[in-house]
């Protein structure tokens, strides 16, 4: 495990998060966000850019305003925040768009492949690229290669991170594997190793770190409610043992949000439907969506991708998960314990007829 703080510097970078599933026709599109708000909501709302929201602008730089944080209160300012898988995809992008909200970040990745899973996985480069973004917010983040299989290692980028940071206020248990596909029988158990254990793992490393008013995020799937995803025979051992620990996953973040409560420590789990990253534009990926092609492309995929969601999408971006996890890290979310949040263009809904409450 290599760790490395990184103090941010004042250089404006690209943020490589976009869209391109609404039309450009949403120029009216606008968000109001609250900032600070059980201080000063009156003083604080304000029109956000449309680009930062993922909703098909074009622009790719980090704004002025991300640099001149002086009079700019986030939504996370003061906090310090756990993101594991945090070298790409979904992880860079909760890491990145907290760091926007004020948050100083401890970032973990294995930064290797595992052997069972058919498609790379980040590299240290990517965990490095993660904290340039980062550090574009004048935020601080510390970076380790670890894997969370591995309690001690976790258990060691955490002190680590408290050592520099100061704190620990959300851990966000995000990485995650998926391999899909016929054998070998080894990716059900990697699997289950990485996207369940490594959850529980990560989760137990930073409970005696937390105090009132943390916020513990896991990232499911949308895989936990739905039958014939990653549990389709099609996707051989490693599908069923994603759809096991997303479930599974699922459960912990219920049972252990009430055994938080009356700590006032809260913990919530994020499902996303099929979400723009490196997992999903995955040449196994794309077989179980194109089962009708022996060597199906990301153009092939693409058309199928839909089929998913109610909405008229294929997918969404990594930030829009990255904004609920926001809104779950924050004070506004203060009394939201035990969700199961899913961002999912209505694939469940699509899916299952409406259970009661
Ligand atoms: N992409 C999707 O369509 C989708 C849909 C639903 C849920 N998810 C879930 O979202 C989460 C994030 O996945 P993503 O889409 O960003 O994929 P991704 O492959 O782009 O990112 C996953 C990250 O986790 C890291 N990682 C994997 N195993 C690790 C380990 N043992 N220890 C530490 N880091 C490890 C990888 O190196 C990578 O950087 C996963 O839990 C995934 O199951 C993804």
């Amino acid at each position: 495990m290599s760790p490395s703080l990184r103090i941010a510097g004042p250089i404006l970078r690209d943020i490589p998060m976009r869209t391109n599933q609404v039309p450009k026709s949403s120029s009216s599109a606008r968000s109001i966000r609250t900032s600070d708000w059980w201080r000063s909501a009156a003083m604080s709302i304000r029109t956000r850019p449309p680009d930062r929201l993922g909703l098909g602008f074009e622009r790719e730089r980090v704004p002025e305003r991300a640099t001149n944080r002086s009079d700019d209160m986030g939504r996370l300012n003061g906090k310090v925040a756990l993101v594991t898988g945090a070298a790409r995809g979904q992880g860079r992008s909760h890491a990145v768009r907290m760091a926007e909200e004020g948050a100083d970040i401890i970032a973990l990745d294995i930064c290797q492949d595992i052997e069972s899973n058919k498609y790379a996985l980040s590299r240290s480069s990517d965990l490095a690229e993660t904290a340039k973004l980062v550090e574009a917010f004048d935020r601080r983040i510390v970076t380790f290669q670890a894997d969370v299989r591995e309690p001690r290692e976790i258990r060691d980028a955490i002190a680590q991170g408290i050592a520099q940071l100061g704190q620990l206020d959300i851990v966000v248990a995000n990485a995650g594997i998926c391999p899909l596909g016929a054998g070998p029988v080894q990716a059900f158990a990697d699997v289950i190793d990485v996207n369940l254990n490594g959850v529980i793992n990560t989760i137990h490393a930073a409970l005696p770190h937390l105090r009132a008013g943390a916020s513990i995020i896991a990232t499911g799937s949308v895989a936990a409610f739905l039958t014939g995803t990653t549990d389709n025979p099609a996707s051989g051992p490693g599908g069923a043992g994603y759809s096991f620990a997303k479930r599974t996953v699922a459960a912990f973040i219920n049972d252990l949000a009430l055994a938080l409560a009356p700590y006032s420590i809260r913990a919530n789990a994020v499902h996303p439907t099929n979400c723009n990253t490196p997992m999903l534009q995955s040449e196994p990926m794309y077989a179980i969506f194109r089962p009708d092609l022996e060597h199906p492309t990301r153009e092939d995929a693409e058309v199928a991708f839909p089929a998913m969601n109610s909405m008229p999408v294929g997918y969404v971006e990594p930030v829009d998960i990255s904004n609920a996890i926001v809104y779950l890290a924050s004070d506004e979310a203060r009394y939201v314990t035990g969700q199961q949040l899913r961002i999912d263009a209505g694939a469940v809904i699509k899916a299952r007829p409406f259970d009661k409450p």
